[in-house]
């Protein structure tokens, strides 16, 4: 069975009547002249798709928690449709669980989790309620035991661990492996145990939690994981007599950017997992473990686009063309830091067969801000509208105001509806933190 990860369009994208692209409903076009350029677009229907494919996926399995990794793209209005799916939140830092929180999430069925939690946010995490929080380190294990212990709670923790698996994936997206700055070696895991058995009494060690990588194509690779997670439970059992019932296993499922792309689909990912955690789970002799699974990317990267209006082009003699769009690296800093491909299509022409090589550049001020090299288009002129597929997961998440631009509004299209559900900065919000000393004020 296919899921919605393996399109490189959101699902309800087609041409309508106007020679236009539309998606939810809504022309692409129209879409940009009543909200201005650049805009994400996200599409309810294909978040709304996968995140019920997961949910089939994993329904022959007892007891699963979906976490959605707000990481790749968090709002007040996304929170609400995974929330009304029935996922729970994993999130890394105070931000994160601010928005989850007043969004209404469901924080006991969320979790807390990165390398280097504050104080604050480990406090606001046990204040709130979060369900679980992922320990990543002995300095944090120490830290979140006082925290506990001064709020009068046991917490609920998982310890995370490198398992120390390699994926295939842009190495500044891989996280499983051993050289990592995330979790414990498996080689500290007894040491870890040994302090919350024997000293941290706040704490209540439930399970193991790992993360490969991201962008991932191999399943195997998900059948090793829970091996080595089972693996490690048993000897945790054996040793100490602690049943472990949460395993949890990140995030990691790729998407299409490009039609050489060919993700898994969320039910091959699934039956592997299942697969080996049953396996394993009998072969050492383990009842089946809770799984926890916490995809970011592919429920969220397909169902987001970005609509860019053209602006200049330089012929270079006898070389590239550039065509220059009015957003960048500040909206979409995948390209320049991963390399990323993207696929772009012409939104009011996308029926013009492609004609011509170009090279779609940037408007910030770094030769490296080239959204796609050498693409074949249909000849663009200034003023058409650009859409960039696949750039739901980890755009607007990790933009910035690079060169004082502002930053970019999102709509949420559906049904032929579209709502904002982040308004556009404006230059009063971007001299709002600005303080001017006394000393220097004119
Ligand atoms: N769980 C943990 C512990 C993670 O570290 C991550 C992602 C996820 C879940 C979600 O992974 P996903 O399903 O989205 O692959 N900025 C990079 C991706 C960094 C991912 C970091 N961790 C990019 O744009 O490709």
């Amino acid at each position: 069975m296919n899921s919605a990860n393996q399109s490189v369009k959101p699902i309800t994208t087609k041409i309508n009547e106007n020679g236009n692209l539309e998606i939810g409903g809504c022309d692409l076009v129209k879409l940009a002249e009543k909200y201005g350029t650049p805009l994400y677009v996200f599409d309810e229907e294909t978040i709304r798709t996968i995140a019920r494919e997961y949910k089939k996926a994993f329904s022959s399995y007892p007891k699963v928690g979906l976490l959605y990794a707000s990481k790749a793209f968090m709002t007040k209005a996304i929170v609400r449709i995974l929330d009304e799916e029935g996922f729970g939140f994993d999130m890394v830092s105070g931000g994160e669980i601010y928005t989850a929180y007043k969004a209404g999430a469901d924080l006991k069925k969320s979790l807390f989790n990165g390398n280097n939690k504050s104080f604050d946010e480990l406090q606001m995490a046990v204040e709130l309620g979060v369900g679980l929080i992922s320990v990543d380190n002995f300095f944090e294990l120490a830290l979140l035991n006082d925290i506990a212990k001064s709020n009068e709670k046991k917490v609920d923790i998982l310890l995370r661990v490198t398992p120390g698996i390699e994926c295939h994936t842009h190495e500044y997206i891989q996280t499983g492996h051993l050289d990592s700055k995330f979790g414990f070696d498996l080689t500290q895991v007894d040491d870890a145990v040994e302090l919350i058995v024997d000293e941290y009494k706040n704490l209540n060690l439930v399970g193991l939690h790992a993360h490969i990588g991201s962008q991932i194509f191999e399943t195997s690779i998900y059948y090793d994981e829970v091996e080595i997670l089972i693996k490690e439970m048993a000897r945790i059992k054996e040793k100490y007599g602690i049943d472990l019932t949460h395993i949890n296993l990140g995030g990691g499922l790729g998407i299409k950017y490009t039609e050489e792309d060919v993700p898994p689909s969320v039910f091959e990912i699934s039956s592997k997992i299942i697969d080996s955690v049953k396996e394993n789970s009998s072969k050492y002799n383990l009842e089946l473990p809770e799984i926890h699974i916490e995809p970011g990317r592919s429920i969220i990267g397909t169902s987001g686009v970005t609509l860019y209006t053209v602006g200049s082009s330089k012929q270079v003699p006898n070389g590239k063309k550039y065509v220059a769009v009015d957003g960048g690296m500040a909206d979409n800093p995948r390209p320049s830091l991963y390399q990323a491909v993207y696929t772009a299509e012409v939104a009011n022409k996308p029926n013009i067969v492609s004609q011509e090589k170009v090279t779609i550049a940037g408007r910030f001020c770094e030769s490296g801000d080239i959204l796609i090299q050498e693409t074949i288009l249909p000849e663009l002129e200034a003023g058409d509208i650009l859409c960039f597929y696949d750039t739901g997961a980890y755009g607007y998440s990790m933009s910035s105001n690079y060169n004082r631009v502002l930053k970019p509004a999102a709509v949420l299209v559906n049904n032929s509806q579209s709502d904002i559900i982040i308004d556009r900065e404006s230059y009063e919000h971007l001299v709002s933190l600005d303080v001017i000393p006394d000393r220097l004020k004119k």
